[in-house]
């Protein structure tokens, strides 16, 4: 289970303290899939990597499994991500030097745990790339990388796994694929997914949308169709642009606003 109680962040920008994440309290059981929304800038990847101790929040707190990250050492969470979390990063991070299978074996041999080549291969098939198991992360397209970050997670199918666009790189017809997958992580497997989307029809996959916006919890749909979704990203995304209008410049937390319903 997720838990965040009343998380705030600030960024460190040279003196100045630069306020992203207003204190948000969400709760995602195990069995869940739940989609967090917002235009960009307002703090979704922050709110994941809080949640998922990769970043420490500057108020409120996150329990993972009945584990308060605050009161963790950071030997503590680094044992702790590696045994219970997965985490699809909107920017992959894969290991430049290591080929597409050695990146979905690492957190295995990280772990000190027999690497299970052959489940492996089976989810490299599965997310269409069987054929390209060899190569570097370097001669890949983004698509192919981050659908090697996907099968990292689903080889290790750890039980809380947070994903940062984990289709937006990908065709129609792979993303149903990946999005099949951690739906099953959900619901066959009782796993806990939160997973941040552009794409409304991600989202209506999910069991729940919350929807932020400049840092805070605006809203938040169950069971929604991808139209309901559709239809609170616009306003969301009119409302970000009005902000812009009237203040006459673009804040930090209301930057681009690529954010719209795609
Ligand atoms: N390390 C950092 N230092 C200072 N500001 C940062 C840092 N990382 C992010 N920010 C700012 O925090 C705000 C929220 O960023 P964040 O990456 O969480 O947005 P997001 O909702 O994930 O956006 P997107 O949809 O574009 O991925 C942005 O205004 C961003 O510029
Ligand atoms: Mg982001």
């Amino acid at each position: 289970m997720i838990v965040a109680d009343r998380i705030e962040h600030a960024y460190q920008a040279g003196d100045q303290q630069v306020p992203i994440l207003h204190g948000i309290s969400l709760r995602v059981t195990q069995g869940e899939m739940v989609a967090v929304m917002g235009p960009s800038g307002s703090g979704k990847s922050t709110l994941l990597y809080c949640l998922a101790g990769l970043v420490r929040p500057t108020g409120g707190s996150a329990t993972l499994n009945g584990q308060n990250l605050s009161q963790l050492t950071d030997t503590q969470l680094a044992k702790l991500r590696r045994s219970e979390l997965g985490f699809v990063f909107q920017s992959y991070n894969l290991m430049p030097t290591l080929s597409g299978f050695e990146n979905v074996a690492l957190p295995f041999r990280l772990g000190r745990r027999p690497v299970p080549t052959e489940k492996i291969r089976e989810v490299l098939d599965t997310v269409g790339l069987g054929h390209r198991a060899d190569a570097l992360p370097s001669a890949m397209s983004g698509g192919e990388q981050q659908r090697v970050a996907l099968a990292r997670v689903l080889a290790q199918r750890p039980p809380i796994v947070f994903a940062d666009e984990p289709t937006g790189a990908l065709d129609t017809r792979t993303g149903v694929i990946v999005l099949d997958e951690l739906v099953n992580l959900a619901h066959s497997d009782g796993h806990c997914v939160l997973t941040v989307t552009h794409d409304p029809s991600v989202a209506a996959r999910c069991d729940r949308v919350l929807f932020l916006f400049n840092g805070r919890l605006a809203q938040e749909l169950r069971t929604p169709t991808a139209e309901q979704v559709a239809g609170v990203m616009t306003a969301l995304t009119a409302e970000v642009e009005a902000a812009e209008v009237s203040t006459g410049s673009t804040d930090v937390s209301t930057g681009s606003t690529d954010g719209g319903a795609r």
